[in-house]
């Protein structure tokens, strides 16, 4: 312990936003006074995505945040690493907290200004978990069996990575594979905006990209069908009339869109009827439309409504 924490006591009186009387500490919680403890290196400098982006894969860390994603990485059976959280939040995530106490996992709490002088935002859903990164599946593993694939080339912003996999988790898609500089969908803005199903959907990365990986995808008997705004596309209406049975559907970054290289890999290029004017679509908004109007059968596996 270092100078000024205190373990399974009592919490000082302003730990809890409001609160007059002193906050206990359930056993084995440390409570933080010092931001700079470097016990909690896995939390500093949060809002630096540069720096995150760098060292959070090379640590072998991820940050889970709020109750709803710790719980849903949890389920997933990704193992923490130590939990950092506000007072409040030792109620709400009691049983977590038990559970971590028996395994021995660290478990820090803190007064928000420490902890926002620590991560560098407002905790405003109160609790954080570092996570160990899961080992990702080979690429072969996640294809055998899978009928919808998406592939998503080098998409910079973590927000479009995030609504991608709610997507892909919603449609019916079986694997997402992410090509090696692809934002990291378990950086904490994608598994936020995805909702958790970063956790959910099969996902690695496919490298090498293209060459390698388009002939893996075919190999394991995928048409390959890269959306883009070229001349030889087809309409996805066209696609969608009869579409084959395994698809990988690859889209590509937000400024330029797929490599030539991408495109010439791929079986066929396929683009997205458009109007008013706009060239093209946002990613995730392409990857929406697309993932329905190709889901595998005429049907989202596992809704009520199919047609
Ligand atoms: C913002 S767009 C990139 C636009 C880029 N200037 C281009 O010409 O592809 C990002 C990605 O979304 C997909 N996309 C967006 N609009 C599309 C459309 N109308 N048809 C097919 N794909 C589309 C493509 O995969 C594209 O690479």
């Amino acid at each position: 312990m270092t100078d000024g924490a205190t373990t399974g006591g009592s919490a000082p009186a302003n730990a809890h936003a409001g609160a007059t009387a002193s906050v206990s500490l359930p056993t084995g919680v440390d409570w933080i006074t010092d931001p700079s403890d470097p016990r909690l290196a896995d939390y500093v400098s949060l809002t630096d995505v540069a720096l995150r982006r760098r060292t959070e894969p090379e640590r072998g860390l991820y940050v889970a945040e709020s109750e709803k994603v710790i719980r849903r990485a949890l389920a997933a059976g990704h193992r923490p690493r130590s939990f950092l959280m506000a007072a409040r939040w030792l109620t709400d995530l009691a049983d977590v907290v038990t559970q971590a106490r028996e395994d021995g996992i660290p478990v820090y709490a803190g007064d928000h200004d420490v902890i926002e002088t620590l991560t560098g935002f407002h905790l405003h859903r109160g609790a954080l978990a570092a996570m160990q990164r899961p080992v990702l599946p080979p690429v072969g593993e996640l294809l055998a069996g899978a009928r919808r694939v998406l592939v998503l080339e080098d998409i910079v912003d973590h927000t479009n990575v995030g609504a991608c996999f709610r997507s892909a988790a919603a449609l019916g898609v079986d694997a997402v594979l992410v090509t090696p500089r692809c934002a990291d969908p378990l950086y904490r803005r994608s598994v936020r905006v995805s909702m958790g199903t970063v956790f959910q959907v099969p996902w690695t990365r496919i490298e090498p990209w293209p060459r390698g990986g388009a002939e893996a995808l075919r190999e394991h008997g995928f048409t390959v069908a890269a959306f883009a705004l070229t001349d030889e596309a087809v309409t996805l209406d066209a696609l969608a009339a009869d579409p084959p049975e395994r698809l990988a559907l690859v889209l590509g970054t937000e400024g330029d869109g797929l490599t030539r290289h991408t495109i010439a890999a791929a079986d066929l290029s396929v683009r997205i009827p458009m109007s008013g004017g706009v060239d093209s679509l946002n990613v995730a908004a392409a990857c929406a439309v697309a993932l329905w109007a190709l889901r595998p059968g005429g049907s989202v596996p596992g809704s009520a409504a199919t047609v």
